[in-house]
């Protein structure tokens, strides 16, 4: 088996951070005719099984076809957290990383949750230890916990709020308006552009995205001039320097209605490149344009693409329904716990619809490194 070495920064919420290293599997790249069959037999399977695919839409592009010509979904977080939850499958086959299972896990205790491969991780989730985590609430007691959903279970159990890249922003305003100071995990990326666009007080955890902190704010500038008609389009795990830059700031539903709804003919897409096969599904007439994650005065680390999501591979879909691999158990004491803050977001965004639009903004000039 081959694998990736990834660095993320692990904090230890005492302001100091150190750099660990995880591991990433590296899945055999099948050849058409293996690839052809491994999705027919996938599909077999899920029908047999009663099952539904749940994708992200950073994961292999024939795992996302296949759920979307099976009954499944492909979407972002908090998409695939509400359709798990709602669909009356009895087991839901979530391809992503290991905290999105957990999720369905957490909301549906009674259906059987199953990953491709259950060691596709996240740094995020990796970087923010739930003991240390727990220390650094128990510091700060007159805080409202709100985390990202990119977290292992005991985090969120240990929260008031889970939120997603897709209401984040939303959620916190509201707090903020009603006087609350937030502790925020782990995302420092996302927690500065919400602290930035709400004005609300805000306690980081110093977590980041492998992925997303690679993208290049003087690059991307560069980029633009090469490309003046385009929209720039950033997820918020970004750094402030590419945010700054973007015309939209959102999710990754929220990023790909942007594409299929926009009316110019070039997107600059910041975010993970698994994206790329619904997008250019979707919106089969416009170019699609990777930002730039490395030049050269740096090294790409992930060049754009999760070493986590890209350990979901066909042949984990057939494992995990031929021989149950890969199914996820959250303990109970902590499921229960965890429920609260997660459920809490999801009456918010019931309630509040207009709040899962995503950010347009005009371009800010010269706030590039800001
Ligand atoms: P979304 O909720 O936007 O799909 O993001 C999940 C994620 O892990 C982004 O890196
Ligand atoms: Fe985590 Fe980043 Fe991978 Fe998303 S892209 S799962 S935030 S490491």
């Amino acid at each position: 088996m081959s694998q990736v070495q990834v660095e993320y920064s692990l904090p230890a919420g005492d302001g100091t951070e150190r750099i660990a290293r995880a591991w990433a599997r590296v899945p055999l790249t099948p050849t058409p005719a293996q690839r052809a069959q491994q999705k027919a037999r996938a599909a077999a399977l899920l029908a047999e099984n009663d099952a539904v695919l749940v994708a992200h839409f950073y994961v292999d592009g024939d795992i996302q076809d296949l759920a979307l010509e099976t009954g499944g979904c492909v979407a972002d977080s908090l998409e695939m957290a509400r359709f798990g939850r709602d669909h009356q499958a009895q087991t839901l086959v979530v391809a992503g990383v290991r905290f999105m299972g957990e999720t369905a896990k957490i909301l549906s205790p009674d259906k059987r949750i199953l990953a491709p491969d259950l060691d596709a991780t996240c740094s995020l989730d990796l970087g923010c230890p739930p003991d240390a985590f727990a220390a650094f609430c128990d510091a700060n007691p007159d805080r409202t916990v709100v985390v990202y959903a990119n977290t292992s279970a005991a985090v969120k159990a240990r929260a008031d709020w889970m939120v997603t890249s897709s209401c984040a922003l939303a959620i916190v305003r509201d707090l903020a308006a009603k006087g609350e100071k937030i502790l925020w995990a782990p995302d420092r990326h996302l927690g500065d552009y919400i602290a930035r666009e709400t004005g609300a007080d805000m306690l980081m955890w110093n977590g980041a995205c492998v992925v997303h902190e690679e993208f290049k704010g003087i690059e991307l500038e560069l980029l633009r001039a090469e490309h003046p008609g385009a929209r720039v389009l950033v997820h918020p795990e970004a750094p402030a320097s590419v945010v700054a830059q973007a015309d939209v700031v959102g999710s990754t539903s929220q990023l790909l209605k942007a594409v299929i709804e926009g009316e110019a003919r070039e997107y600059i897409v910041a975010t993970d490149n698994g994206i790329f096969h619904r997008m250019g599904q979707l919106a089969p007439g416009k170019t699609l344009i990777e930002a730039p994650t490395a030049g050269d005065s740096a090294t790409c680390k992930s060049c754009a693409h999760c070493p986590w999501m890209a350990m979901n591979d066909l042949v984990g879909v057939i494992d995990a329904l031929e021989r149950g691999t890969g199914e996820i158990h959250v303990p109970e004491p902590v499921r229960a716990r965890a429920l609260g803050p997660i459920e809490r977001m999801l009456a918010f965004v019931a309630e509040h619809p207009e709040s899962l639009v995503a950010p347009v903004r005009g371009f800010v000039p010269h706030l590039g490194s800001a």
